[in-house]
């Protein structure tokens, strides 16, 4: 049921905030301000690697938790999609976890790089959003997001339940490593559970985007910009854009610009630069010189305090709640997914559906 909204997709943005609560509910102990993950058979202290395989969305989230992980609890931390790690023949030394992501448990590459894992006696753990699925069955640790079922094929609430409990594992594996002291961790519960009124803060600017979806829909390509654990999401708004609105679109690491595809910016490419104040904002900001400068239309998401020093000279602003960078993804994922949604809707294509997509991909 749409409830009184037009798709599935545009009901699942919204209706994020509770989502992602009740599945940071589960993992944060916020009168104790600790971080919390179900029981396990293993020993988190002991991993010395962890090895992230998924598919798609799921991929995005493994790619912002090699961020997050490597940065709390310096362990390292690689991320393959599963097509390529199931035939790469992957080095999985003692002491790896094994950590699969999946909004349905069923993704046949995914499946398949879980079994390859177990077989070379890896531990394995899984985010999964579907709790009777292949693999939630299979992982030795299950880390349920609690997304409830995700009609779009454009997966949108499933993600940023992902993130949560991806800032959770990354905060509980840094804990067990001895690298994050308790005050810390308390201040990143705090981060944390801020995010759904953020998240609600960022859908009130809805209308807003919507207007602006009109002259991206017109658009031939269209590139995302992003650093740190923010350039995986310009690459996640770049899929999300293709999926459904069929426009070509592309996300880079901010500073992989000068490096090829700036000689793609004229007047007609829009380009969206995700970029909350902090520590990488200058840098981010200067690539986005660069592209103003070339005649690229900008479109800048950041926060108030972002948009005073660099909103001057863009296309059109979406102004974000202030957030921890860190935890930023969570909270600018829903203008992402608004702006592919609004431009989809004005192009009129099939939302829920898109043309040669299923939502599930259970064939190789
Ligand atoms: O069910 P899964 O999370 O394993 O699916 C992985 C991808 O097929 C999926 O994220 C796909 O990229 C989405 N259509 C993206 O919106």
């Amino acid at each position: 049921d749409k409830g009184n909204h037009r798709h599935f997709m545009q009901k699942e943005i919204y209706e994020q905030p509770v989502v992602v609560a009740q599945t940071l509910s589960s993992y944060l102990r916020t009168l104790e301000a600790r971080v919390a993950l179900p029981d396990m058979e293993f020993d988190l202290g002991s991993v010395e690697r962890v090895a992230i395989v998924a598919c798609g969305t799921a991929s995005y989230v493994g790619a912002i938790g090699k961020y997050w992980i490597e940065q709390l609890a310096r362990v390292p931390v690689e991320v393959d999609v599963a097509s390529e790690f199931r035939y790469r023949e992957p080095v999985l030394g003692p002491n790896t976890l094994g950590l699969v992501i999946s909004q349905s448990g069923e993704t046949a590459d995914t499946l398949a790089a879980l079994r390859h894992m177990k077989a070379c006696g890896v531990t394995t753990a899984g985010i999964i959003n579907v709790p009777t699925s292949s693999m939630a069955r299979e992982v030795d640790l299950l880390l349920p997001t609690h997304a409830g079922p995700e009609i779009g094929v454009a997966s949108t609430k499933a993600f940023t339940c992902q993130l949560a409990v991806m800032a959770a594992l990354s905060a509980n594996l840094a804990r067990a490593k001895g690298r994050l002291e308790a005050a810390e961790e308390a201040r990143l519960v705090r981060h944390l559970t801020e995010v759904p009124a953020a998240m609600n803060a960022a859908l009130s600017h809805d209308a807003e985007i919507e207007g602006m979806a009109h002259t991206i829909a017109g658009a031939r390509d269209v590139l995302y910009l992003g650093r740190g654990p923010d350039y995986p999401l310009a690459l996640e708004g770049a899929l999300k854009l293709k999926e459904i609105s069929y426009i070509h679109a592309e996300g880079y690491a901010a500073g992989e610009m000068k490096h090829g595809p700036i000689a793609l910016i004229d007047e007609s490419v829009p380009v969206i630069v995700i970029a909350p104040s902090g520590p990488l904002f200058e840098k981010t900001v200067s690539n986005m010189q660069e592209v103003q400068a070339r005649g690229g239309k900008v479109v800048l998401i950041s926060d108030a305090e972002g948009l005073a020093q660099a909103g001057e000279g863009a296309l059109a602003t979406i102004e974000m709640p202030k957030v921890h960078p860190l935890i930023a993804p969570l909270v600018y994922a829903v203008p992402v997914q608004l702006l592919a949604y609004h431009v989809a809707v004005a192009k009129g294509t099939d939302v829920d559906q898109p043309r040669n997509l299923a939502k599930s991909v259970t064939v190789e």
